[in-house]
């Protein structure tokens, strides 16, 4: 076997003899790639997907700026800046708010990783890909796991949830505010205090709800909220605020077992960020340059206003909905009261393959938007107007391209 290695690198050597360097007995034996020698290159684009977003300027300039550790004392103001900046986007009091160095996903697992032990029952709404992807980590943790499946538009009424906690009695119930896959506003009044008369704490989804739709945790009884920064927020993915009740804290600081994830132990994240009251301890090194972003875009947020971005993203939505169905296109959420105002799904028109409409609206104009995803794959396209983009000027865009690409692009005699 070592002979025919060594025969083989021997063989090697001539052909790449212009960059093999020798160091004691070793060689390189992996060239530079080509690719990198050239500069990067990135297309300006519009990105009306259902994330991530266009960067704010303001955000984008924020990644511009120094270098710092993540244990200065500097970092540690930055990260109480973001703790209050999330306490008011949640609408929240809670202590144990903090941000993830990770997606959305990441805060999904640290919730449920904290929260659920093997053989808890947690009950969960699935009418999308967010349902699916809880009921995918709540299995590994080893939970006995109870989907409510609904077709993809589907949301939940308080009965239908209270027949759940009812039969599965469950420790946790998981509901998707902003479902991005089909385009659903999950309606939340009543539903945290509902759980709470069986015992039972809520966590929220609201990745790609939060500053586009209103949400209250405190007054409507959430027990874990989390987001993600690419969204309405318009910052760079990979950092995600979170949430935790004194209830959720309590789940989390008794449990019987250590959670399995050290990077997303509550306890450790909550000291790291200054939630209790002992002096900061390393946990791991943060995402320093991703967090000034965050702190940017929430600090855009708190001077927008909460309503304000509301509204905005209500009256883009209405309008772009307007320009759709001027088009002869179908909104996929039928009920207008239950339409996601950051993401809209459209039925794919008749004769139409989507993959043809999202591509040449890149293609030509350089704009995304994208097909469904998971169970309303092959069913939607799916527009997003997230925080900056989402204004009059970006549907304008938008429908010239459409109308173009309808016009263009192959259509099946039906
Ligand atoms: C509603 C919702 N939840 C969760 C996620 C997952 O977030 P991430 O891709 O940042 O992990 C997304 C991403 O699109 C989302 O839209």
């Amino acid at each position: 076997m070592l002979q025919a290695l060594a025969k083989a690198s021997a063989a090697l050597v001539p052909r790449v003899a212009g960059w093999v360097r020798t160091m004691a007995s070793h060689q390189l034996l992996v060239a530079p790639p080509q690719a990198l020698l050239k500069p990067l290159s990135v297309p300006q684009q519009l990105l009306l997907g259902p994330g991530p977003s266009n960067l704010a300027p303001r955000v984008l300039a924020a990644g511009g700026l120094p270098m710092i550790g993540h244990m200065h004392k500097e970092m540690f103001q930055i990260m109480d800046e973001i703790k209050e900046g999330i306490q008011y986007v949640f609408q929240t009091r809670n202590p144990l708010t903090l941000a993830i160095s990770g997606s959305g996903h990441c805060a999904l697992e640290a919730a449920l990783l904290n929260l659920l032990e093997p053989g808890d029952s947690f009950l969960v709404g699935v009418n999308g890909m967010w349902g699916q992807r809880a009921v995918e980590i709540g299995e590994r943790i080893g939970a006995r796991v109870h989907p409510m499946t609904k077709d993809a538009g589907g949301h939940y009424t308080l009965q239908e949830v209270e027949e759940g906690l009812a039969q599965h009695k469950p420790v946790l119930l998981f509901l998707t505010h902003g479902e991005s896959s089909t385009g659903v506003l999950q309606p939340l009044d009543g539903y945290g205090e509902l759980c709470h008369r069986y015992q039972c704490l809520l966590l929220v989804d609201s990745v790609a709800s939060l500053g586009g739709a209103p949400i209250y945790m405190d007054q409507q009884g959430i027990d874990v909220l989390y987001s993600g920064a690419q969204k309405v927020l318009n910052a760079p993915p990979g950092t995600a605020p979170i949430s935790f009740s004194d209830r959720a804290r309590n789940k989390a600081y008794t449990r019987r077992t250590k959670p399995f994830s050290f990077y997303l132990d509550l306890k450790w994240l909550a000291n790291f960020w200054g939630c209790d009251d002992k002096p900061r301890v390393y946990h791991h090194t943060t995402p320093v340059i991703s967090f000034y972003g965050l702190r940017e875009s929430l600090a855009l947020l708190a001077e927008q206003g909460l309503e304000n971005s509301w509204r905005q993203h209500r009256e883009a939505t209405a309008y772009l909905h307007g320009r759709l169905q001027e088009l002869g296109l179908q909104l996929f959420v039928k009920d207008s009261a239950i339409r996601l105002p950051t993401v809209t799904t459209v039925a794919i028109p008749a004769g139409y393959d989507w993959r043809d409409i999202v591509n040449y609206v890149m293609d030509h104009f350089g704009i995304e938007i994208t097909g469904g995803l998971g169970p309303s794959m092959g069913k939607v396209l799916r527009i997003g107007l997230l925080g900056c983009n989402a204004s009059r000027d970006s549907v304008d865009r938008l429908m010239e391209a459409l109308k173009e690409a309808l016009q263009h692009c192959p259509k099946k005699k039906l």
